[in-house]
């Protein structure tokens, strides 16, 4: 029976998806995202839980639950350059280059949205492959593409 925390321990000790790990790496983050923009903090929050709802949905072959979190992924997506928009607060990972580059990183919030759209519509048409992992890292990969470049370490 597949867990996602057997899949996290895949992902980790195989090493084979990077991008993958890093997302896991998220999902069992309970960390207060450290900054004072508390919308910014909730989306984000809430972009681990569609992720993981849309690997639990794959695994129990819910294509229609599937296709809510992909789609729930591809909301937030919209709004993460808005999010961002204000500035850095006080405390926070948020790197400048964001603001210096905010044309790349809209860029990036768009990949994660095109992917979560690519997963959304496979779900409706009923072709979403059922390997969780194969999903899940697929908009994982434009996760990891974003914190690459503009998360900074922890504060
Ligand atoms: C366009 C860029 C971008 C994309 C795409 C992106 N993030 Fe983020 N994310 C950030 C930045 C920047 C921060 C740091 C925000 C801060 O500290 O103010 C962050 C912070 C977070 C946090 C807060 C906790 C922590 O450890 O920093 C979580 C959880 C998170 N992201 C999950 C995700 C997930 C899951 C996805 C993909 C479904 C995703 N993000 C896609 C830029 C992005």
């Amino acid at each position: 029976m597949f867990t996602v925390r057997k899949l996290k321990r895949a992902g980790l000790v195989t090493g084979a998806a990077l991008a993958l790990a890093v997302t896991f790496t998220l999902f069992n983050s309970n960390e207060v995202c450290a900054d004072n923009h508390a919308d910014r903090n909730t989306d984000m929050k809430s972009l681990g839980r569609a992720m993981r709802a849309l690997g639990a949905a794959v695994a129990a072959g819910n294509t229609a639950d599937a296709e809510a979190a992909a789609k729930k992924i591809s909301a937030i997506a919209s709004e993460v350059p808005e999010l961002f928009n204000g500035g850095k607060p006080g405390k926070s990972r948020a790197k400048p280059e964001i603001w210096t580059n905010f044309a790349d990183f809209t860029a990036k919030a768009n990949a994660m949205k095109a992917k979560a759209d690519g997963v959304a519509a496979d779900a409706a048409a009923g072709k979403l492959s059922s390997d969780p992992k194969a999903v899940v890292g697929k908009i994982g990969a434009t996760c990891g593409a974003c914190h690459k470049v503009y998360r900074g370490p922890k504060v």
